[in-house]
């Protein structure tokens, strides 16, 4: 019998009451190694998070969680850059006021997003027409068993939209830090159509601190804080599908938001989730969120993990069934002894001819 004693509630942000058998805040790398080491010996499985911001946990975890508080930011520059090399256990958020106090530019769009620095590489983390690919020079990796490590460079790190080489090749290693290049010229990032508005307002007098703000106060307004109702963030990506489907919905559904990425089209799963009637819909205790249907909220902060992946597994099946689209979740679902393959519980139905 494994005993899982120490809680998780308050590691990760959907709220989902389970527990480990052990925990442990990590501030070094030598501390990292000799406990990953300790456990894989012993055939326990061993899980390292950040915030827990996008992680499902669906039971007791019977191993090791290792909490990666392992922080430093180092900066030096050049004629034309800020370098930036960051300790994985640094705060994503933190880290962006940091950079705009210091007049250093560019992470502005991605401000609130929560979580730790070693994690958003993993997905490539984005908002507001920004994300973190447009700023990473390379990502440090370690082997926790044999210590070895290796630097990835941008080039070599395969990021792709809320994807990189991190959810493939490197799965079994650690990030331990990020280095991220930002130029000295500023130019502001107003691409993302919210932004409309802030570029007609403030036309020339945009600054770095406005978007800043501006990104924090849509976000909150959106996005319910965690603490109050359990959720992860969008618990879908948004789909990318072929021009030929894009065009024949577009047909259906003129006023479908979309945007083109090489001709393929980039829908909102939001929008989906919405059209198959699941807006403010509740079922045992987790919620879609009415203000945006990507977020399944913990509404009453006691619902099991199984009750937000049931949640989830009937959305995908009715957009699935409705728009031929089948979602992708981007939340890692994570059972008794580490992270699942989430197609376990996520299948396409095949259509009876
Ligand atoms: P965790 O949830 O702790 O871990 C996620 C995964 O990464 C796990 O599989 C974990 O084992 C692994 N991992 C963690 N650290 C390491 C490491 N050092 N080395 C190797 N593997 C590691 N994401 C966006 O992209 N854009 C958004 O706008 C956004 N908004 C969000 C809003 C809310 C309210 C929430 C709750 C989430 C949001 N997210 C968003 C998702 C989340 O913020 C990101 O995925 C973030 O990068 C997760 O960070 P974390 O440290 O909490 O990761
Ligand atoms: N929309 C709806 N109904 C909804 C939700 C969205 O119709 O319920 C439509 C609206 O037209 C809206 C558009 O979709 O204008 C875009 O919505 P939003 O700006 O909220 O962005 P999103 O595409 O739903 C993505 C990311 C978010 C990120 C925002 C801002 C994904 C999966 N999600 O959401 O990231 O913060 O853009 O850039 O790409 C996360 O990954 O956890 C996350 C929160």
């Amino acid at each position: 019998m494994i005993f899982c004693k120490y809680s998780l509630k308050k590691l990760n942000t959907f709220n989902i009451n389970v527990n480990a058998s052990k925990v442990v805040k990590v501030k070094d790398l030598t501390q990292l190694c000799k406990l990953w080491k300790k456990y894989k010996q012993k055939k326990k499985p061993c899980l390292i998070i950040g915030e827990g911001s996008n992680v499902l946990f669906l039971k007791n975890f019977c191993g090791l969680v290792m909490i990666n508080r392992i922080k430093g930011i180092y900066i030096s520059e050049s004629k034309k850059y800020w370098h930036l090399h960051i300790n994985s256990g640094e705060n994503w958020h933190k880290l962006v006021k940091f950079t705009i106090k210091h007049k250093i530019y560019g992470l502005e769009n991605l401000a609130l997003i929560p979580g730790r620095v070693g994690s958003a590489p993993i997905q490539n983390i984005g908002a507001y027409g920004s994300s973190i690919q447009n700023f990473c020079a390379y990502v440090d990796i370690i082997n926790p068993i044999n210590k070895n490590i290796k630097r990835i460079n941008k080039e070599k790190c395969n990021f792709k939209y809320r994807d990189s080489i991190f959810q493939h090749s490197y799965k079994s290693y650690i990030i331990i830090s990020v280095g991220l290049l930002l130029p000295k010229k500023w130019v502001p990032n107003l691409n993302y159509f919210n932004f409309k508005k802030l570029k007609n307002n403030i036309n020339i007098n945009t600054t770095p601190k406005k978007i800043f703000n501006y990104v924090c106060n849509i976000r909150k307004k959106k996005i319910p804080y965690h603490k109050i109702y359990g959720n992860a963030g969008s618990f879908f990506k948004n789909p990318i599908i072929s021009p030929k489907l894009g065009k024949k919905l577009l047909k259906m559904f003129s006023n479908m938001p979309y945007s083109l990425e090489n001709n393929f089209f980039k829908l909102s799963a939001g929008w989906l989730i919405n059209k198959c009637n699941f807006k403010g819909y509740i079922r045992k205790g987790v919620m879609v969120h009415s203000k945006q249907c990507l977020i399944l909220l913990n509404r009453f902060n006691n619902a099991s993990g199984m009750n937000i992946l049931n949640l989830a597994i009937k959305i995908y099946n009715s957009v699935g069934k409705k728009f031929g689209i089948w979602l992708e979740p981007e939340v890692k679902i994570i059972d008794n002894y580490g992270e699942i393959n989430p197609y376990i519980y996520f299948k396409k139905i095949k259509k009876l001819k």
